[in-house]
């Protein structure tokens, strides 16, 4: 792929319907917990993103079998702690988060010395909000600052904890939730509100977990479990993919789009909510449940006459990977939007509330920023004259599609770089557009 991507003309009129690649969460999920059953997983549409590669490649150097067949993918597990692998073997998570902090939940039981490293965006991220919980089951983590490298050595007589999670990130509560099911006894976390992809994948596994819900709080129970069954799963799409098109085609003229079997799992659809209140047009079609999961299709119009939004804060967590579109829809609102309490956005692959905010500026919108909140000044008649480069974002895949969706409906004349960036969650990106263009 090219260093950069020009774009000079904005998107025509088109109206398409369109699958978007697997969900990453779920990919990731599935990669993980088939490594830990006893047996033959096949996975159907399986997001073929570099993470997703990363996560296959991990679990292969800890001794799992993986091979691609036709068209899925199989992971033959050994079963619960069952990993066959060197003293000191590297673990390389690339660029992702869910990964990385994911697989330190398995490796809590690893009987030998694991060090997991990143790619320079995930070095810089926060590995605290795992290493504080994951080590109270025992195990050892050595590290500068709580950042990658990190250096695991395991328990062979773990304990269960307890746990407050209030970040409300799923990744946290997933790797707590994994390292449980090693771990006799039983395990409870409070965890705020996040997307409970594992939750349901451990209750369609008959795995031993108990929920209780509250409006802010979920409260598990996880109890050790000696035996997981095999099982197949058929990858949705990918709600934070989709994003990008929703946007794009609320923000272009006399177009229509109807994106097929999308994960629209209620933890996930922040993003509807928050453009429904905007005034864009969008339906849930189809509707229907995939093994605890809610998958539908999901059809957006161009939509005019779209309004400011001051964003409940409790919608964060359901719309943390969209925001940066949701951003760009409020560039064009009647208005002043505000989002707040979003500091984890700077947790990211990159400072994306920073990021948000300056490509905004670059492209003549007016905003306020602080370390958490941003105030944006839309401009309904926003039509972008000027050259704009970025550059230096740290690759992070969601920045880029972000500045294409802009440049393909704010015009202007932009130079992005780093296009393959995509194929860290969304390998099919460049094509679908290309697709809409035809
Ligand atoms: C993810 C959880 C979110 C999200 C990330 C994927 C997951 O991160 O931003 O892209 O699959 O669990 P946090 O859990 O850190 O909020």
């Amino acid at each position: 792929m090219k260093k950069f991507l020009l774009i000079k003309d904005k998107i025509k009129s088109f109206n398409k319907k369109i699958s978007i690649d697997g969900d990453k969460s779920l990919s990731v999920r599935w990669a993980l917990l088939a490594s830990q059953s006893n047996g033959k997983s096949k996975a159907f549409k399986l997001l073929k993103s570099e993470d997703v590669i990363n996560t296959l490649n991990c679990l292969k150097k800890l001794g799992t079998k993986v091979k691609f067949v036709r068209d899925y993918c199989e992971i033959n597990g050994s079963g619960i702690n069952k990993f066959v692998f060197k003293n000191n073997t590297i673990l390389n998570a690339g660029n992702s988060g869910t990964l990385g902090r994911l697989l330190m939940g398995l490796l809590v039981h690893a009987d030998k010395k694991v060090k997991l490293i990143g790619d320079k965006s995930l070095s810089k991220r926060d590995f605290s909000r795992v290493i504080d919980p994951l080590k109270n089951f025992g195990a050892k983590f050595n590290s500068k600052n709580k950042k990658l490298p990190i250096f695991i050595t395991g328990t062979k007589n773990p304990r269960p904890i307890n746990y407050i999670e209030n970040k409300g990130s799923a990744q946290c509560k997933s790797s707590i939730m994994l390292a449980a099911l090693n771990t006799p006894g039983e395990t409870k976390i409070k965890a705020k509100k996040s997307r409970d992809h594992t939750e349901l994948l451990f209750k369609y596994l008959n795995l031993p977990i108990k929920i209780k819900k509250t409006k802010k709080y979920d409260y598990i129970k996880i109890r050790g479990k000696k035996k997981i069954k095999p099982f197949n799963y058929s990858l949705p799409g990918d709600i934070s993919s989709s994003a990008f098109f929703i946007v794009l085609t609320a923000l272009s003229s006399d177009s229509k789009i109807l994106i097929k079997n999308v994960n629209i799992n209620p933890s996930r659809i922040g993003v509807i909510k928050i453009l429904k209140k905007m005034g864009v047009k969008l339906l849930l079609k189809n509707k229907k449940n995939y093994k605890g999961e809610k998958i539908g299709d999901i059809l957006v119009k161009s939509s005019k006459n779209l309004k400011s939004i001051n964003c409940p804060t409790e919608l964060n967590s359901s719309a943390i990977d969209e925001f940066l579109v949701i951003f760009l829809v409020a560039a064009k609102a009647k208005g002043v939007s505000y989002f707040s309490n979003l500091s984890e956005l700077n947790h990211k692959e990159s400072p994306r509330l920073n990021w948000g905010s300056k490509i905004l500026n670059m492209m003549g919108i007016k905003t306020k920023l602080t370390n958490h909140s941003i105030k944006i000044y839309g401009d309904p008649n926003l039509k972008i004259k000027n050259f704009i480069k970025v550059k230096d974002f740290l690759k992070d895949h969601r920045i880029f599609m972000m500045c294409v969706i802009a440049a393909l409906t704010f015009g202007g004349k932009w130079k992005i770089y780093d296009p393959e960036s995509i194929n860290t969650s969304f390998p099919s990106f460049l094509r679908i557009i290309n697709l809409l263009k035809k």
